[in-house]
Order: structure tokens, then C-alpha cells, then sequence
């Protein structure tokens, strides 16, 4: 039963909340939806430190493979491969446009150590403004890669999938609440509960035993955990 070190740093495009201006109380509620959402696979998480930035090129523009989130991680990260650096921002540019968040993999953080982390719109926090999107569970998705989950849809319906053996195979992402949904004739309806598909964050309510078994080893191998 480990437990996490959280460093949370807050981007905003000015002072007001519509910019980004997120309150501790909801840095706190997220911290907490990540200790609920992952207390079947015995992880815990603590926040160590807030920091709170103005940049507007970095809240707008920072999506995966920009100079923006580069310039942003190597100012702010914090702590070696057990810590998890979360930033909120704002994905307000062309190219970010729809981003609900993005995550490294526990296995890059030896070729990339600073470019390790989440990265989250900042109203996807509980209790923020993205419709269907607001009780924190986008983190808690983009968590699940960080410590080496991937998506239940991975490979559709054959191959190796996500690498774990009971999540059914699903075809595709899940979207909504598609109660029953079976894309596969493989066994086991979709696994639209799970946190690592694509549904409403309402619609989210698990890992499975074989995702705690390998995001376990995950850390173990990779952060030290
Ligand atoms: N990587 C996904 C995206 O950016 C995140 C999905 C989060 N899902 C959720 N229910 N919060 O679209
Ligand atoms: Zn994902
Ligand atoms: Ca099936």
C-alpha cells in the first residue's frame, strides 16, 4: 500500500476561475477523488505542494508535443520518478481543442524524466464546468497511465489489448453510459465502468484485480514504488 506524492501545479490566463483560477478546495476534492477511485488497488495519494503560474501560452496551448507544455514541465516539475506532477490548464488552442487530458507512461520516465506527468483541463476538476466531465475522473483516467494502464479498448476486439485479462475486449471507446454495450463476441460485456475507457465521468467506477496486479508491478519496475 504505497502512497503518492502529488505536486499540483495550477496554470491560469489570469485571476478569475473562467481562467483557470482554480481554488485549493477543489485541488483538495481532486486529491480525495483519486484516493476514492483508487483505493481498491491499495494506492494512495497525498499533495505535498500547489504552485500557481500565469501563463497564458502555457494554459492555452500546452497539448501534447508543444514547446509550450516542454517549457512548462522543465520550470515546474517536481521530485524523481515516484512523484506525480499534475498541471491544470486550459487547452483553449485549435490543436487542444476537446482535450480532457493527457499522461505519461511509467516505462518513458527513464528516457524523459522531466516530461513526466499529468496534464488536465482545469474544469474537469469536481465541481468544475465540463459537462459529463466535472467529477474528477479525468485525472483519475490520466492516472491510470501514469501508472501504466492502458485503454480497455486497446487492440478492439483481438490481440493483446491492455494487458490485463479481465477487462473484456471492446471494440472501440464507449462514450455516454452505453449500459450493456458488446462490441466483441469474446466474453464479458464492454467495460464501460471502468476508469480507462471513455464514458461520463459518472459512468466510471472501477479497476479491476488484473489492473491493481499490473499497475503494481508497473511501479515497482519503473518508479520505485
Ligand atoms: N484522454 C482522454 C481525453 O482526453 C481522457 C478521458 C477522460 N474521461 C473521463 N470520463 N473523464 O479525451
Ligand atoms: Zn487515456
Ligand atoms: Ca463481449
Amino acid at each position: 500500500p504505497a502512497t503518492v506524492d502529488v505536486y499540483f501545479h495550477v496554470i491560469q490566463a489570469g485571476t478569475t476561475l473562467a481562467n483557470g483560477n482554480v481554488p485549493a478546495t477543489q485541488v483538495q476534492a481532486q486529491i480525495d477523488v483519486l484516493n476514492e477511485d483508487f483505493a481498491s488497488t491499495g494506492l494512495s495519494f497525498r499533495l505535498r505542494n500547489t504552485t500557481r503560474t500565469t501563463n497564458s501560452g502555457w494554459f492555452n496551448n500546452a497539448g501534447p508535443n508543444t514547446s509550450q507544455q516542454t517549457a512548462m514541465k522543465n520550470a515546474l516539475r517536481q521530485g524523481g520518478a515516484a512523484a506525480l506532477n499534475i498541471y491544470t490548464v486550459g487547452f483553449r488552442s485549435a490543436a487542444t481543442d476537446g482535450l480532457l487530458g493527457y499522461a505519461t507512461f511509467p516505462s518513458s520516465y527513464s528516457s524523459a524524466p522531466r516530461d513526466d506527468g499529468v496534464v488536465a483541463l482545469y474544469s474537469s476538476l469536481p465541481g468544475g464546468t465540463a459537462t459529463n466531465f466535472n467529477l474528477g475522473r479525468t485525472i483519475t483516467h490520466e492516472v491510470g497511465h501514469w501508472v501504466g494502464l492502458y485503454h480497455t479498448f486497446q487492440g478492439g476486439c483481438s490481440g493483446s489489448g491492455d494487458q490485463v485479462s479481465d477487462t473484456p475486449a471492446e471494440a472501440s471507446f464507449a462514450t455516454g453510459c452505453p449500459i450493456g454495450r458488446d462490441t466483441c463476441s469474446s466474453a464479458g460485456v464492454d467495460p464501460i465502468h471502468n476508469f480507462m475507457d471513455y464514458t461520463d465521468d459518472a459512468c466510471m467506477s472501477e479497476f479491476t484485480t488484473g489492473q491493481t496486479t499490473r499497475l503494481t508491478s508497473q511501479l515497482a519496475t519503473y518508479r520505485g514504488i
